[in-house]
């Protein structure tokens, strides 16, 4: 970097601690746009592919008032991804790039999304847990984003944070259900919760370590975000342990407990091996949902050169 850009970069940190807010047209230093576009991008894909598991159920759904609610949001889910992408395609555009290029990375295994969305979900029990559970991990990272640097980004998230909430509500409902259920329902739920254990403590991903430390410091730096993965998953264990056991189900950790001062979790470490594998496309449902994808993409093209011609017409 010349001498210009680093005392610009400097400049810019120093009005980020003072708590500017950036906009899309503003100057930025080159890694600042590129965090972000990584996060977004991130975030973005994995609304969408997220829509996936729940869909499953739609058609499945034990009622007509489970069916509607479940159909709402996985509408809700698809309308985050849009809403992100725009924001996304607004930092990508200096460099000529645009949504398709984000899809395009996806279907060629160049855009990662979150590793809960490659699992599968073969019960009931499974589209609840989702709702209450990963929707309830993604809020607290989106609640922590909230405060962030870049202002697109925080206004878009208003929105999604406010949605997701109703998400969490209506999983946590799905939940209640089968812990007040028969003894086949109680035995679902737990299967589910076991079966997804390792996954959620996943979400948040590694403590400080490796890779992942460039770009959780970089972020925290950038006052993208202002807390760790270990600090998220601290608070997702402090919310939402008590409430489990609170059931009477059984977290499939021994290891698990909070030290009554520090309030501090000691925890199994999930195997962080599996989780990059999990990323990298290896889950158990990784091809399915991206071919999924890539068909309904295939599908949707008239869509998109309809829209692109009248836009050219008008
Ligand atoms: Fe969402
Ligand atoms: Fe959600």
């Amino acid at each position: 970097m010349n001498p210009d850009g680093e005392a610009r970069t400097q400049e810019f940190l120093e009005r980020l601690d003072g708590g500017h807010l950036v906009e899309a047209d503003d100057w930025m230093p080159d890694a600042y746009r590129a965090e972000l576009v990584r996060l977004i991008r991130l975030h973005a894909v994995s609304e969408i592919m997220g829509t996936l598991p729940e869909k499953e159920w739609v058609p499945r759904a034990p009622t007509l008032y489970r069916k509607l609610a479940l159909m709402a949001k996985v509408q809700d889910e698809a309308g985050h991804g849009q809403l992100l992408i725009r924001v996304a395609e607004d930092l990508m555009a200096p460099r000529g790039e645009n949504r398709e290029h984000i899809m395009e990375d996806l279907f060629a295994g160049r855009q990662k999304f979150h590793n809960v969305f490659h699992l599968p979900v073969p019960t009931w029990a499974d589209a609840g847990l989702i709702g209450w559970l990963v929707d309830g991990a993604a809020i607290i990272t989106q609640g922590m984003l909230l405060g962030g640097s870049y202002a697109p980004y925080t206004r878009a998230l208003r929105r999604i944070v406010e949605e997701e909430a109703f998400h969490i509500q209506h999983g946590e409902s799905i939940c209640m259900a089968l812990a007040e259920g028969t003894a086949g329902q109680r035995a679902m739920f737990q299967e589910a919760l076991t079966r997804w254990w390792p996954a959620l403590m996943m979400f948040f991903g590694p403590p400080e370590d490796g890779a992942a430390l460039s770009h959780q410091a970089a972020t925290l730096r950038f006052r993208i975000r202002s807390k760790t993965n270990e600090e998220l998953r601290q608070r997702y264990l402090s919310k939402y342990v008590p409430r489990i056991r609170s059931l009477g189900f059984i977290i499939p950790d021994p290891t698990l407990q909070q030290d009554p001062d520090t309030k501090a979790w000691t925890y199994q470490q999930p195997d962080w091996q599996q989780w990059r594998a999990i990323i990298a496309n290896h889950g158990p449902r990784s091809a399915a949902r991206l071919n999924l994808r890539r068909t309904s993409y295939a599908e949707g093209q008239w869509v998109r050169d309809v829209m692109a011609a009248t836009r050219k017409a008008v």
